[in-house]
């Protein structure tokens, strides 16, 4: 038995005396990632071309007030500016479907189709003008036109509409301290001013805001090979700036002719040369607001670079050309402020407040 009893101290002194064992090897640390030089040029070419979203919406003649911004959601959201009660500007740009309803055209006031895709909301004010003929020239302006668009929300004119604004009794505090100092603030025109502070804050930032920030992984090496095909093929011609796109105006049908019976902007000049003239759309969140182009004809993304290509550079681009590109633009899709968004709580009617009128 003794050897057997020595054993523990045996094993006891061993561990003692003997010098112990090194400590497991830690895993090597990964190599710091080496800048990617690649990756550096890209981003560098592309910030020559682009800029990230600004942390603070430029206001343009607004202000930006809360109580402003605040009084906008509301009327964002407010269906007693139509003449039915049943359309708001949320209805063809729902904030939470990336500031589109998704159709080719929009249905306003009686179920009637619009001419013209609705475009996003999102990043507008950042646009040299509003509409895809320019005929706005900001987001303040722009705002006052659907409420009397007949198609849209079919408001007789803006003295009705400040009518109904002033018989809803919630509303006068809300215009009072939007509008301080102003007199009699209840106001179509004021009304329009409100909602236009609201939507300069409608921004998503997206991973390309980051990559141009100089965050380099943000894009895919997929991304980043789409971005360089954005770029060498020449979709960075009429698509860049902070938006990739909405700071000109371009023909639809540049190269090759595309097939529209929509004049554009010669709507708006009356200039021979802007006919079919179209002011380019911002690409941010692209992938999201299909269908595509002014008249809402091109369902999906893949077949508008296709169409680009073709039309606006000459260049048939092939599959993996599109799909490449493809891969990019899903990099401008950022994140929707849901917070922001949210669908207010409504003040309610009074007894003046005009009744839905269907006809
Ligand atoms: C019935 C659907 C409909 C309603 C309601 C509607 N819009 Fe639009 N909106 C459109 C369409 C369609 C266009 C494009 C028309 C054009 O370019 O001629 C547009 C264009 C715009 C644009 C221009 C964006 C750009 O990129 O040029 C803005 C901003 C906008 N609407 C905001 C509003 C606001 C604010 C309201 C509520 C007061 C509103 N819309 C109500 C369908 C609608
Ligand atoms: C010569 C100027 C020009 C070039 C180059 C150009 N575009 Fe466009 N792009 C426009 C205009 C203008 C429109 C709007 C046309 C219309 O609606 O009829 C547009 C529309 C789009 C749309 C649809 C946007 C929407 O909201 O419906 C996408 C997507 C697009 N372009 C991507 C590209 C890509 C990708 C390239 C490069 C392959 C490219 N564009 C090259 C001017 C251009």
């Amino acid at each position: 038995m003794r050897p057997f009893a020595l054993l523990p101290l045996l094993a006891l002194v061993a561990c003692q005396t003997e010098t112990p064992p090194p400590p497991p090897a830690e895993p090597p640390a990964p190599p710091a990632p080496a800048e990617d030089p690649a990756a550096k040029a890209l981003q560098a070419r592309a910030a020559a071309l682009f800029q990230p979203l600004p942390a603070d919406p430029p206001a343009g003649t607004n202000e930006l007030t809360d109580a402003r911004i605040d009084l906008g959601r509301m009327l964002y959201f407010d269906t007693r500016l139509s003449k039915n009660h049943d359309v708001s500007c949320n209805s063809c740009h729902a904030l939470d479907n990336w500031g589109v309803d998704g159709k080719p055209t929009s249905s306003g006031h009686k179920a009637q189709l619009g001419g013209r895709n609705s475009p996003t909301v999102y990043h507008a004010s950042l646009h040299v003008a509003q509409f895809w003929d320019g005929r706005a020239k900001d987001v303040e302006e722009q705002a006052g036109g659907p409420m009397l668009n007949p198609v849209e929300m079919a408001m007789p004119d803006g003295a009705t509409v400040t009518k109904t604004l002033q018989s809803i009794p919630g509303y006068a505090p809300l215009f009072a301290a939007a509008f301080p100092g102003v007199e009699n603030p209840v106001s179509y025109e004021n009304a329009a001013i409100a909602i236009g502070a609201f939507e300069r804050k409608l921004m998503t930032p997206a991973p390309f805001d980051a990559f141009l920030g100089g965050k380099l992984d943000a894009l895919s090496k997929e991304q980043q090979d789409g971005l360089a095909a954005f770029i060498d093929t020449g979709c960075t011609t009429c698509h860049s700036g902070v938006a990739l796109g909405g700071q000109a105006y371009f023909k639809m049908g540049l190269v090759q002719p595309y097939e529209t019976t929509d004049m554009g902007r010669f709507d708006v000049t009356k200039d021979e040369a802007d006919k079919m003239v179209f002011k380019v759309p911002s690409l941010r969140n692209i992938e999201k607001t299909g269908p595509y182009l002014h008249d809402g004809k091109v369902a999906t993304l893949d077949e508008a670079i296709t169409l680009m290509g073709r039309h606006q550079l000459g260049k048939e681009l092939d599959a993996a050309q599109v799909a490449s590109i493809k891969a990019f633009l899903g990099s401008l899709t950022g994140d929707l402020p849901t917070a922001y968004i949210q669908a207010p709580t409504l003040p309610e009617s009074g007894p003046e407040t005009p009744k839905p009128d269907p006809s």
